[in-house]
């Protein structure tokens, strides 16, 4: 066992989600975001699992670091940094080869001062077409794509947006303005360039379950390969009603919106033709499986008297005399102080709630009520496993539980995990039964 407390990454799990997302998207090309290290889920093991099994064709980074991390980790993968270099960094993303985004004058005059007409720096443009976080006007981008185009330091390698609400079925019209503005940009730069853009992309999570017009060359979901559906946390409608299935016979696809049917220009290439391909939306949330399982153990099992408190401030209060387990896992792991009194663990398939306060490195949890017989035994060992996040014995208690009780989301609770809870890299030739 790796210690006290530790997060069992299962590689295998990832493959098959990324499989049945790709299935999903008819074969199109998968960039895999391992950013923030890959979602909480160990950088480097999670792009060496991905490159050896060539279940993804790109990585995606936010940080130069993050590349070069994975250059020296020796994964030769292409990778794009999904947001502009800082021009100080530019020079060492190059020469790193990884593939930078640029969405102005400026970015793109930086970039090629790192390139040479001998080795071109690849770079994707990024359209702004309603997120407001980065990119080029959609109008713009003819403009920028030539510039791009007629440098012979550059190569345009790709062209980008990124959608805002796709999860969110309240925000399928400005989903479809958002590809609508985004196909006519992609018009406009093959026009201006007379070139096909190798790779048009759009599609996070939510645009690959929900939005078929949105997957175009290549699809850069991250929180669905990693186990999650997007929105989950906040969701009390059922299942069918979000996938937009209970209202259409066999409707796998979504109601195609009079916006999307009608973009200005058609691309030289139909980088969106989605015809006689596109899996099943239950089918794919059905195969999806959480990747990530933070493992610890009870370290230490007492009785706590009726009326005593435990743990910080005095927040929990024992009713009757009852067994509290003690596991060395705390805020300072990841697990939030926001799961006071809220969270719950699985130990032996059984849930078992936290009572009192998160401390930095230790959380108790509530085992069951004490009888006070003479012969009686503790419910659990010192030493028994704890499940934190994931599934044990058919109980599950999921990053989007978690981000749920934060009132966050589990994107969050994931990639709060600290640098200090080793990463274990397992193997699992078959889908757990939960
Ligand atoms: C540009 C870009 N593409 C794709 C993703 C993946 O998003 P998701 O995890 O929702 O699939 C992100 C994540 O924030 C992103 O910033």
């Amino acid at each position: 066992m790796p210690g006290e407390t530790f997060a069992r990454i299962d590689v295998d799990a990832l493959g098959r989600n990324l499989t049945a997302i790709r299935r999903h998207v008819g074969g199109r090309k998968i960039l895999l975001p391992v950013k923030a290290n890959a979602y909480g889920h160990g950088l480097v093991e999670v792009a060496r699992a991905v490159e050896e099994n060539g279940w993804a064709e790109w990585l995606g980074v936010a940080a130069v670091d993050e590349g070069i991390a994975l250059r020296e980790a020796g994964i030769t993968l292409p990778v794009l940094k999904l947001s502009p270099a800082h021009a100080d960094d530019v020079a060492r993303a190059v020469a790193a080869g990884v593939t930078l985004t640029v969405e102005d004058a400026e970015t793109i005059s930086a970039v090629a001062s790192a390139g040479s007409a001998e080795s071109p720096a690849n770079v994707h443009l990024k359209v702004d077409t309603g997120m407001r976080r980065i990119g080029c006007e959609p109008g713009e981008a003819a403009g920028l794509a030539r510039l791009i185009a007629t440098d012979p330091r550059l190569a345009l390698g790709g062209v980008f947006t990124h959608l805002a609400a796709s999860e969110d079925e309240h925000e399928d019209e400005f989903t479809a303005r958002q590809l609508k503005l985004f196909r006519g940009a992609v018009a406009a730069i093959e026009d201006a360039t007379g070139e096909a853009i190798p790779l048009v992309h759009a599609a996070n999570s939510g645009g690959v379950l929900r939005h078929p017009d949105s997957w175009f060359d290549l699809v850069r979901p991250g929180i669905l390969s990693y186990g999650y559906i997007p929105g989950a946390e906040s969701r009390r409608r059922s299942l069918g009603e979000w996938l937009g299935l209970d209202d259409e016979a066999g409707g796998a696809q979504p109601r195609p919106t009079d916006e999307s049917s009608d973009a200005p220009g058609t691309p030289p290439h139909d980088h969106a033709d989605s015809s006689g391909v596109g899996g099943d939306r239950a089918e794919l949330v059905t195969a999806i499986e959480p990747v990530l399982t933070l493992v610890s153990h009870l370290s230490y099992v007492k009785v706590v008297p009726a009326g005593q408190t435990v743990s910080y401030n005095r927040r929990w209060r024992a009713r009757r005399d009852t067994w509290i387990g003690t596991i060395p896992v705390g805020y300072g792991d990841g697990y939030r102080r926001g799961l006071t009194n809220e969270g719950e663990v699985v130990i032996r398939g059984r849930r078992h709630r936290v009572t009192g306060t998160v401390c930095m490195d230790q959380l108790m949890v509530d085992l069951g009520p004490a009888t006070g017989a003479a012969d009686e035994q503790p419910p659990y060992q010192a030493g028994e496993a704890v499940v934190l996040i994931g599934s044990d014995g058919g109980e599950r208690v999921g990053a989007d539980d978690l981000g749920r009780i934060c009132e966050t989301i589990s994107y969050e609770i994931l990639t709060g995990l600290a640098a200090r809870v080793p990463r274990v890299v397992v193997r699992s030739a078959h889908r757990p039964v939960v």
